[in-house]
């Protein structure tokens, strides 16, 4: 066992390099500002003919009380109310823009509160945009609504908002926690807080429960981390992501904030990880992938056996194929061959919506070729294998010729016995889960162009 644990903290180290987490392909560094609101104005009117299918939805609330110094999300501190009031009229405007333009059939599958934190929002603005929002769109009553919730300052009549508009999935920021770790952070949250905020959810009838939990933050030890682990698995949620600390401060200035010196070390980061997967497993816990653990019993493991998984903006998810329409400021939408993300400038986007025009200012429309390096890296990501003649036959390529370059990239994990190539086919093993972006990046085309501009993507491991 001693010796296992050494050959996968070798092999981990060894790819431990920046690189993309693919919840898209390309990824967001490649969208341009030549695609801009015209464009998708036009491009969804084009989806109701092209697709027509069902709906997904994507709605940004960026606000939150206080910073969390390791945050790499798209947020705006604040505790001026009125900020958030001026946004959501904003935001209903967009919505309002959209609905006008899709067919009214069109139903919505999906639909994602995601920040920034959701659960800032007072429960009658809850209540006020969820009702907006099923008055402009037409909801399947089976829809998948999730919500992303900040245990802090919550309390029942929250969930309870969510709830009555129609949320199902509740997904819990914990990340640590030690309370040292947590002082090092900038968040204190009371274990007792996240564990009554569970209770509440269960009592209302929440069947579905994510628990975000962050590794390689400052001060986390082996020993810290396990009795946050233990404790989260005694809660058991049926879903927990234990995401890699993503520590890219040219992008996020106030990760400065943490000190250095803290940080675990490349060695002890690893470490974290391997206990990571050991103690969820042992508590029997399925490990899907990229940082997202299930119970053997929830869709995302069954989904998986049954290669039914799809990779979104959001991580894994069940709901394959509906176009996703994104609301507020830095929102992403994606549908047809199209990205569309919105400006992240607050007064940009509210002259943008408030001019009845669409805030969308970075796109990209993809050609045949990343539509056919999205199916593989997405089908690599999420079944953990990979049928070349599935390729050949959907995209009419011949596999070993069209990859010949990725496949020459990826004779460096065989010998390692992190993939294996048989009868047509590319399997991810055991080990080689851990290094899965690594192994999907050998079939991405733009890395090599983007890593000459700059540093853009946080480590692989
Ligand atoms: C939008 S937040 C969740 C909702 C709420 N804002 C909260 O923090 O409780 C999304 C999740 O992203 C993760 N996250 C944020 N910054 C990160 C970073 N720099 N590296 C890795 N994960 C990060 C955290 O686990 C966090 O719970
Ligand atoms: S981690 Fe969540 S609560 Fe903390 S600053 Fe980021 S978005 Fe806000």
């Amino acid at each position: 066992m001693q010796h296992e644990e050494n050959d996968l903290l070798s092999i981990l180290k060894k790819f431990d390099r920046p690189g993309p987490r693919y919840t898209s392909y390309p990824t967001a560094p490649i969208f341009s500002p030549a695609y801009g609101a015209s464009e998708y104005s036009s491009d969804i009117e084009r989806s109701n003919n092209s697709s027509g299918g069902p709906i997904s939805l994507y709605l940004h609330i960026p606000f939150c009380d206080t910073l969390c110094y390791f945050c790499g999300c798209t947020t705006i501190i604040t505790k001026n109310r009125q900020k958030i009031t001026e946004y959501i009229e904003a935001v209903k405007k967009e919505i309002d823009h959209t609905a006008s333009i899709l067919d009214p059939d069109r139903k919505v599958v999906q639909m994602a509160w995601g920040g920034g934190t959701p659960s800032y929002l007072l429960p009658d603005e809850i209540y006020d945009l969820s009702r907006y929002i099923r008055e402009k769109f037409s909801f399947a009553p089976d829809a998948e609504i999730s919500v992303e919730l900040d245990p802090r300052e919550l309390a029942f009549e929250h969930l309870e908002a969510f709830v009555s508009g129609g949320a199902n999935r509740f997904s819990l920021g914990v990340q640590d926690f030690d309370e040292h770790v947590q002082k090092a952070v900038n968040r204190i949250q009371p274990e007792e807080l996240t564990k009554r905020v569970i209770a509440w959810s269960r009592e209302l009838g929440i069947k579905s429960i994510n628990v975000d939990l962050i590794y390689g933050l400052p001060l986390q030890t082996p020993e810290t981390f396990k009795r946050t682990l233990d404790k989260i698995a005694d809660i058991s949620p049926e879903r927990i992501a234990v995401f890699n600390f993503a520590y890219v401060p040219w992008m996020k200035p106030h990760q400065k904030l943490i000190h250095t010196d803290q940080l675990p070390s490349a060695d002890e980061k690893l470490q974290l990880l391997q206990l990571t997967i050991d103690t969820l497993c042992e508590a029997g816990y399925v490990y899907v992938g990229m940082d997202h653990f299930a119970k053997p019993t929830d869709e995302l493991a069954l989904e998986q056996k049954r290669k039914k998984l799809h990779r979104n903006f959001q991580g894994y998810s069940i709901k394959a194929g509906a176009d996703l329409f994104g609301f507020g400021m830095s929102a992403i939408s994606h549908f047809g061959n199209v990205y569309a993300q919105n400006t992240k400038d607050l007064p940009a986007y509210y002259e943008a919506v408030n001019a009845g025009k669409f805030a969308t200012v970075l796109g990209y429309k993809m050609s045949q070729d990343d539509e056919i390096r999205k199916y593989v890296i997405m089908r690599l990501m999420c079944d953990l294998e990979l049928d070349k003649q599935d390729v050949e036959q959907r995209f009419g390529i011949r596999f070993d010729i069209y990859f010949a370059d990725a496949l020459a990239k990826l004779e460096e994990f065989l010998p390692l016995k992190l993939i294996s190539m048989e009868d047509g086919r590319i399997v991810i093993e055991d080990n080689g889960r851990f290094v899965i972006r690594n192994i999907a990046m050998c079939f991405d085309a733009y890395l090599d162009k983007l890593r000459k501009d700059k540093p853009i993507f946080s480590r692989t491991v």
